[in-house]
C-alpha cells in the first residue's frame, strides 16, 4: 500500500541502538586517528591545532575589534569585555567574488559608525572554516565548506589575505591577533560564564565541534604540557566511507549536486544548509512515485535550497496545526492536501530526528575521549553551542541530548547557548595574547 511505502522510505533514516553505538565507536577511531602523526595527514577528521590552551579564567579585559564570519551572517564587532556592540550582514546576500575586500569595507564602515577609525584595535577573526593553524594568528584555508566558494584562497593564510585587503584599501590600521574557529570562539565565550565548559558545539549552517585535548595526544604538536583547543572539523567524518553502510540515495544525491561532492560527508546529514535539501530530495522521489502532490513535480520542488533550517523548524512545529502547515508549503509555492502535509512533516521529523542522533553520536565519542584522557569514571562537562538548526529547531537539542545520554552513560553533560555569538570569544582570546604581547614589548 502507500502507507507502506512512505513508511518504508523512512524507515532508511531511522538508525537503531546498535547502529548509533557503532557511529560514537568509529568517531572516536577518526578522532584518534587525527591525533596521530603518520594517520593524522589523511584523516577524513582533520583534528586542526588551535594554539589556545586555556578557557578563559574571568581576568581579561580591554576593548577588541572581532569579526565573526559565520554560516548566516557576517559580524563586525567590538567587545569591551564585558560590553559589546555590533553590526551584521546576512551572509547569503552577497556574492563572494571579492571575500576579503568586503570584509574589510564592512569594516570600515563598522568604525565610522563607532567612530574609531584612529584607534589602532587588536583583531579577533572568527572565520568558520577549516584552516591549517601553525600559530594562533597563521591559517591556511584548507577548503571551502558550506556552499561558500571565493576564488583563489584555498591553501592561502587567512590572515595574510586580510592583512593584504586592509592594506590595499589604506585608510586604517589593525592588528590582527588570533584567527578562531567557531566552535573554539563559541566554546570561549561560554566558557567565560561557565568553567567546566570545555567543548564547543555548532549545529548551523555548518556542524563541528572543538574541545580541550591533552597536548601529549596531539602528536604532531610540539610539547607535552597541559591543554590545547582541538578543531575536529567532524563534518568530514566518513570521507573514508566508513559511514557508508547509513547513508541513503537521498544523502547521495545531495552530495552529488552540492559544491563539494565527496566532501563533509557527516555534516551533509546532520547540518542546516543540507536537511533541507534531504528533504527536498524525498519528496521529490515520493512525488516521483504518485505517493505525494497528486504525483505532480514542480519547478519550485525542483528548486535547490527551499526548505531553509527556518521552514523545517516551522513545519515540525507542535502547536502548529496541519493547516497551518499547509500554509508554509504554499508559501514555498507547493500546493498540498491534507494528507501532504501529514507527509511532509514526518519527512522532515525522520530527516531532523537522524540527525540529531549522529549529532549526539558523535558528542558521545568526544565526552568519552576526555573522560578517559582524565582517567575518570565519571565526568561532568559543559558544551558551549551555537548555531541556528539548534536554536531554532523545536526537537533537535531534545533529541540530541537524550543520545548523548544513553551513549555517554558515564558522563553528565550540559549544554548552554552562547547568547553573544563566537566573536567575544574571538576577543576574549585576543586580550590573554594581547596581554602576553604587551609584556614582551
Ligand atoms: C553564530 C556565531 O552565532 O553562529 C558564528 O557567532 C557561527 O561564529 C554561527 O558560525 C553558526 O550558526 P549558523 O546557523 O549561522 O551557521
Ligand atoms: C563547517 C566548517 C567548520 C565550522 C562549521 C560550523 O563545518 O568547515 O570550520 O566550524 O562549518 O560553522
Amino acid at each position: 500500500s502507500q502507507r507502506k511505502e512512505i513508511d518504508d522510505t523512512l524507515a532508511t533514516f531511522a538508525l537503531s541502538p546498535t547502529q548509533l553505538q557503532e557511529v560514537k565507536a568509529k568517531m572516536r577511531v577518526e578522532l584518534e586517528r587525527g591525533l596521530k602523526k603518520d594517520s593524522h595527514p589523511t584523516a577524513s577528521v582533520k583534528m586542526l591545532p588551535t594554539y589556545v590552551y586555556r578557557t578563559p579564567d574571568g581576568t581579561e579585559r580591554g576593548k577588541y575589534l572581532a569579526l565573526d564570519l559565520g554560516g548566516t551572517n557576517f559580524r563586525v564587532l567590538v567587545v569591551k569585555i564585558q560590553m559589546l556592540s555590533y553590526f551584521h550582514i546576512c551572509l547569503n546576500k552577497i556574492l563572494l567574488f571579492q571575500l576579503f575586500d568586503l570584509i574589510v569595507q564592512c569594516i570600515s564602515d563598522f568604525l565610522d559608525y563607532m567612530g574609531m577609525k584612529n584607534t589602532r584595535l587588536p583583531l579577533g577573526f572568527t572565520f568558520s572554516f577549516p584552516c591549517n593553524q601553525t600559530g594562533i594568528d597563521k591559517g591556511d584555508l584548507v577548503s571551502w565548506t558550506k556552499g561558500f566558494k571565493a576564488t583563489d584562497c584555498e591553501g592561502y593564510d587567512v590572515v595574510d589575505m586580510l592583512r593584504e585587503a586592509i592594506k590595499r584599501r589604506n585608510e586604517f590600521d589593525l592588528d590582527i591577533v588570533a584567527i578562531v574557529n567557531d566552535t573554539v570562539g563559541t566554546m570561549m565565550t561560554c566558557a567565560y560564564e561557565d568553567p567546566k565548559c570545555q567543548i564547543g558545539l555548532i549545529a548551523g549552517t555548518g556542524s563541528n565541534v572543538c574541545y580541550m585535548e591533552e597536548m601529549n595526544n596531539i602528536e604532531f604538536v610540539e610539547g607535552d604540557e597541559g591543554q590545547m583547543c582541538v578543531n575536529t572539523e567532524w563534518g568530514g567524518f566518513g570521507e573514508n566511507d566508513n559511514t557508508e553502510d547509513i547513508r541513503t540515495r537521498y544523502d547521495r544525491e545531495v552530495d552529488g549536486g552540492s559544491l563539494n561532492p565527496g566532501k563533509q560527508r557527516f555534516e551533509k546529514m546532520t547540518s542546516g544548509m543540507y536537511l533541507g535539501e534531504i528533504v527536498r530530495q524525498i519528496l521529490i522521489d515520493l512525488t516521483k512515485r504518485g505517493l505525494l502532490f497528486r504525483g505532480r513535480i514542480t519547478e519550485r520542488l525542483k528548486t535547490k535550497g527551499i526548505f531553509e533550517t527556518k521552514f523545517l523548524s516551522q513545519i515540525e512545529s507542535d502547536r502548529l496545526a496541519l493547516l497551518q502547515v499547509r500554509s508554509i508549503l504554499q508559501s514555498l509555492g507547493l500546493d498540498s492536501t491534507c494528507d501532504d502535509s501529514i507527509i511532509v512533516k514526518e519527512v522532515c521529523g525522520a530527516v531532523s530526528r537522524r540527525a540529531a542522533q549522529l549529532c549526539g553520536a558523535g558528542m558521545a565519542a568526544v565526552v568519552d575521549k576526555i573522560r578517559e584522557n582524565r582517567g575518570l569514571d565519571h565526568l561532568e562537562i559543559t558544551v558551549g553551542v551555537d548555531g541556528t538548526l539548534y536554536k531554532l529547531h523545536p526537537h533537535f537539542s531534545t533529541i540530541l541530548k537524550d543520545t548523548v545520554r544513553e551513549l555517554a552513560p558515564n558522563c553528565k553533560v550540559d549544554f548552554i547557548l552562547s547568547e553573544d555569538g563566537s566573536g567575544k570569544g574571538a576577543a576574549l582570546i585576543t586580550a590573554v595574547i594581547d596581554k602576553y604581547l604587551y609584556a614582551m614589548r
